[in-house]
């Protein structure tokens, strides 16, 4: 199956950003984990990132053409305010599951609320890296999930 992995605004900068909240690991570290992890799987992975929340949109909706089974996207601060994106994965109908590296509910307030995480299978917070492991993980057993 096809994976297309997103990461949004500032994860271009992890290894020098908030190691406490999010790690020592850049985000070339975290995807090639991620690789590595699913090697000879039979998944193929796209891995994305992009600060401008249009380029975001804009792939999410190439997913269709591009034969994506599964999404897994870490929006960052979209996270808290992107209807546009949330209207574009309820658009494009792939199954998706919502990933933060940090557990967003024992932060700030602004950060508990995920106005893209009601048009996801569900969402996972706080796990690190591993959350994009447990995500992946999830969707390949959707069966299970949604009996779907
Ligand atoms: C984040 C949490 C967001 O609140 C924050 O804006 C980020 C990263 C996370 O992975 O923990 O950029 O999505």
């Amino acid at each position: 199956s096809r994976v297309l992995i997103i990461n949004g605004p500032n994860l271009n900068l992890l290894g020098i950003r908030k190691k406490e909240h999010y790690g020592s690991e850049t985000l070339e570290d975290i995807n090639l984990f991620i690789k590595e992890y699913f090697d000879n799987t039979g998944i193929l992975f796209d891995f994305f990132q992009s600060n401008s929340e249009g380029e975001i949109i804009d792939k999410i909706h190439k997913s269709l053409d591009t034969k994506i089974d599964y999404i897994v996207i870490n929006p960052g601060a979209l996270t808290h305010y992107s209807y546009s994106i949330r209207d574009a994965i309820e658009a494009v109908r792939i199954p998706t599951v919502e990933v933060h590296l940090s557990n967003i509910h024992a932060r700030e307030n602004f950060r508990g609320k995920s106005v893209i995480a009601p048009v996801c299978i569900g969402q996972i917070s706080g796990l690190r890296k591993f959350g994009y492991i447990y995500a992946i993980n999830a969707l390949k057993e959707k069966k299970d999930i949604n009996g779907g």
